[in-house]
């Protein structure tokens, strides 16, 4: 069963509780800023992860790279709901380059809870480049 609709604030509220969860199991002695993320998958399944730190600063794993390999590690699919928490609970944006990730996985459609209510792929990480962008030139999406 697919799932990429919207989802009600109930089955949010289930999500963030995920990300809460594995944010407490966060390996972050460094920045002392644990995160958790959590997202749904559109056959239905939640997929999580915390950052991982390391002491070569550099070397640092976002909790959003536990969410897309435990999305493969799992079976694979398409992520349609996003969120992603600090220590405090707090609901914080994905950086960056952690939208990229979420991009390859999730597309423009991707429904993330943000600082500012709910919002799609295509508004935190507008024109993004990906993967048909390869096509260009002959390459394999
Ligand atoms: N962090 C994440 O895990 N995801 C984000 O989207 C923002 C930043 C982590 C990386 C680092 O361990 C800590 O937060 C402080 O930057």
């Amino acid at each position: 069963m697919r799932h990429s609709c919207a989802v009600d604030q109930r089955e949010w509220d289930e999500l963030k509780a995920a990300a809460v969860d594995v944010m407490g199991r966060a390996y972050a002695p460094y920045s002392k800023f644990p995160v958790g993320a959590a997202a749904r998958v559109d056959d239905g399944r939640v997929v999580v992860g915390c950052n991982v730190e390391n002491a070569a600063y550099g070397v640092v794993l976002c909790a959003e790279c536990g969410v897309v390999s435990q999305l493969h590690a799992t079976g694979g699919g398409r992520l349609t709901h996003f969120v992603c928490v600090n220590g405090d609970n707090d609901v914080i944006m994905p950086c960056g380059r952690c939208r990229q990730l979420l991009f390859e996985h999730g597309g423009r459609d991707l429904q993330l809870w943000t600082v500012s209510g709910i919002k799609s792929m295509s508004e935190v990480l507008p024109d993004a480049f990906g993967p048909d962008d390869l096509t260009t030139f002959g390459g394999t999406p």
